[in-house]
């Protein structure tokens, strides 16, 4: 499981993380992203249309859709049967885990502190999302963690931008970086696809 969402952190330096309210936007947006250059897509299972945008971008050429804000069995297999090819989550329980090993399904579960790296580890996982990363003590935090527990690999996210990004792609243990400031509300709202690609686009260019 790790190797393949590990697979798919390296295909960019930027996974976007997206909040769509409106299944219609959803074609358009993932063709921004990944003309731009960041194949991997995480939609937040947080609105009412998600699954349903999963299931649009699911389509687009090139693409590597997941479903973010999976919190439960429930919302992992809604997630694959929408089309999603992994899941993303800020944490992780025991059904979770088990949950998307039954149904196949690669996750990237969420962990901030020494103890749930190691027990995220234990249940099999040493590719992570390293969550809330700002909040959690930036790069600073997670340059702390490479010493003690070098098996393990993240996608910080939270708090992440164009700025900090840097900071964190330069750290050892880390293979990408989550984000939701590439595709804002307003531009996704405002179908200005042209803004999002640009946005993209340099994210790209971070490594
Ligand atoms: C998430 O929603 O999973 C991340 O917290 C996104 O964080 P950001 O909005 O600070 O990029």
């Amino acid at each position: 499981q790790s190797q393949k969402t590990r697979a798919l952190c390296e295909l960019a330096p930027v996974i976007p993380v997206l909040v769509v309210g409106d299944a219609g936007c959803a074609q358009g947006l993932a063709t921004a992203l990944v003309s731009g250059g960041l194949p991997v897509l995480e939609v937040t299972l947080r609105t009412p249309a998600a699954l349903d945008v999963i299931r649009a971008m699911a389509q687009v050429p090139g693409g590597h859709v997941g479903a973010g804000t999976v919190l439960t069995p429930d919302d992992a297999k809604r997630a694959r049967d929408a089309g999603a090819s992994f899941a993303v989550s800020p944490g992780l329980t025991e059904r979770l885990a088990r949950a998307c090993e039954d149904i196949g399904l690669p996750l990237l579960p969420g962990a901030a502190t020494a103890s749930e790296v190691m027990r995220a580890m234990e249940l099999g996982f040493s590719m992570l999302k390293f969550f809330p990363a700002e909040a959690a003590g930036g790069a600073k935090s997670l340059k702390s963690l490479a010493g003690p527990l070098p098996q393990a690999s993240f996608c910080p996210t939270g708090g992440v931008t164009l700025q900090n990004a840097p900071d964190y792609l330069a750290l050892p243990n880390v293979v990408c970086v989550g984000g939701s400031w590439i595709a804002p509300d307003a531009d996704v709202a405002a179908g200005d696809w042209a803004a999002i690609e640009t946005r993209a686009r340099a994210a790209a260019a971070l490594r």
